[in-house]
């Protein structure tokens, strides 16, 4: 059978597509996440060296790094309904991995299909029929020659591993666990998404809720980490609309917003009706609002004590700095708030969103930004500032915000921390819960070679 992939592989190795690791050192160890979002299906191959394990940097590897990131449309939730078009969707991406990772390598790399936000949404039935039929998908071993764990090779990820992982990432990179850089101090790390916001860091003091013990290095970190799904960048802004047509006169056909720019309008669909929502730019007005959704809830509802958003409880953040990724550069950027070592001024971001969401939506317009962008980044501005100091209570005096989400050319990506997850749990632990590829049979490998051909195809196309 590996004659046969071969065969496959070398179709399209001969028309040099990619920066394929034609030779893969004896000590080199691949692993690949599929990492499912709504708009598509990300395939990661990360490369490490395993070293002795009692290297420096206090894992028994080195040097591990993304060598391809390669996005495949439409997001897997679009096949629901569709079990049977699977194959045919995993199909492309699985042979693409197996022309990149070299073909001695491929029964001893793990793959792992994690999905994130686009399938929370989605009914539970739902997503778990298509979670099987990834699973069973990865299983066959007709197209997937990697190893597959025996459970839970595709899942759905939860907003707080999302949070642990993108921890584990950014310290990482920052040299965090390396047993000869005591002077390294572990960062928190904010994100944004579109769905959810992740919080997630080493508290200085004991944790009564909340708490992910990672282990890395035969260490174990006690980390504080939580999401709050429904308050990322875009379901806020749809949640402010929500509330502003609940509370709304039903007799009205026009609803204010005050955390729109002038001049701005838009139809808002909520609770089955059409709804016309216009801007009304009361900044005083916004923040209340935005208050409403972060507020704490009264401490008779507060257990354990002290929460951040509602009943969550959160501990205090000491003196962590932290780095936000993702959705939180984007209005602190154009805001102006953010110097050139990334460094995020939170009460100038407060003070320059002030005077942007005065500005009519033309004027912004035509300084250049595009309209659809020109309400968020109000709405952003005052957001982001509420969150991070009134609900997560960051001082600007004792925390420093970072807008990084790169260390050194390397991104600040939650897959990263997973493929570190996986190499501590199979270096600590054995590995029988692992299947290895097997047998390919010839119909399915034509059907490997047509598929490959497609894909060269619309690489070429691509391309071009
Ligand atoms: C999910 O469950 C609902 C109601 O039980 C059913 O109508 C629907 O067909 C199920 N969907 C799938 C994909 O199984
Ligand atoms: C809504 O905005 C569009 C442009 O974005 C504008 O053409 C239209 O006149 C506005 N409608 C109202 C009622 O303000
Ligand atoms: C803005 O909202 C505040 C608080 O709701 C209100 O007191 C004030 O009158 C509003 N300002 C304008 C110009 O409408």
């Amino acid at each position: 059978m590996h004659m046969l992939f071969l065969l496959c592989m070398s179709t399209y190795l001969a028309i040099d597509l990619t920066g394929a690791y034609a030779a893969g050192e004896e000590h080199d160890e691949f692993g690949i996440i599929l990492d499912g979002g709504s708009s598509g299906t990300k395939l990661k191959i990360y490369k490490w060296t395993r070293t002795d394990a009692d290297d420096s940097s206090g894992l028994p590897i080195s040097e591990l790094q993304l060598v391809e990131k390669l996005k495949f449309t439409p997001g897997i939730s679009s096949k629901a309904f569709k079990l049977d078009e699977i194959p045919d969707y995993l199909g492309p991406i699985l042979l693409t991995a197996t022309s990149i990772v070299p073909a001695e390598k491929h029964a001893t790399t793990p793959i792992y299909f994690m999905a994130t936000a686009g399938l929370r949404v989605l009914p539970v039935n739902a997503t778990e029929g298509l979670l099987e039929a990834v699973e069973r998908n990865l299983q066959d071993k007709k197209c997937n020659p990697f190893l597959v764990a025996a459970r839970g090779a595709a899942r759905v990820i939860s907003g707080e591993e999302e949070g642990v992982y993108a921890w584990m990432a950014a310290n990482y990179l920052r040299g965090f666990f390396s047993t000869d850089s005591q002077a390294v101090e572990p960062v928190g790390v904010l994100e944004m998404g579109g769905g959810s916001t992740q919080i997630a860091f080493l508290p200085s003091h004991s944790l009564y809720a909340h708490m992910y013990p990672v282990r890395l290095g035969a260490v174990t970190y006690r980390l504080y980490a939580h999401s709050y799904l429904l308050y990322g960048q875009n379901y806020i802004l749809q949640r402010v609309n929500d509330y502003l047509v609940a509370i709304a006169d039903p007799a009205v056909d026009d609803v204010p917003n005050p955390c729109m720019l002038s001049g701005d309008n838009t139809t808002h669909t909520a609770f089955g009706d059409s709804v016309h929502i216009y801007g009304s730019a009361n900044v005083t007005k916004c923040l209340e609002i935005i208050d409403i959704f972060l507020k704490s809830a009264d401490d008779s509802w507060c257990n354990p004590k002290p929460c951040a958003i509602g009943a969550v409880y959160q501990p205090p953040v000491a003196r962590t700095d932290f780095y936000a990724i993702s959705a939180f550069s984007y209005a602190p950027r154009h805001l102006q708030a953010v110097d050139d070592h990334g460094l995020l001024d939170i009460p100038l971001l407060k003070e320059n969103a002030i005077a942007y969401c005065e500005k009519p939506l033309s004027v912004v317009v035509s300084e250049g930004l595009p309209a659809a962008y020109a309400s968020p980044y109000c709405m952003m501005g005052l957001y982001i500032p509420a969150l991070l100091l009134d609900a997560y209570g960051l001082s600007p005096q004792r925390n420093r915000v970072f807008l990084h989400s790169y260390i050194n050319h390397h991104e600040i990506d939650w897959t990263l921390g997973a493929m570190l997850q996986h190499i501590e749990v199979a270096n600590e632990g054995d590995c029988e819960e692992f299947t290895s590829g097997g047998n390919c049979h010839h119909a399915a490998v034509s059907k490997c070679r047509f598929i490959a051909l497609m894909t060269i195809l619309v690489a070429v196309v691509l391309g071009s």
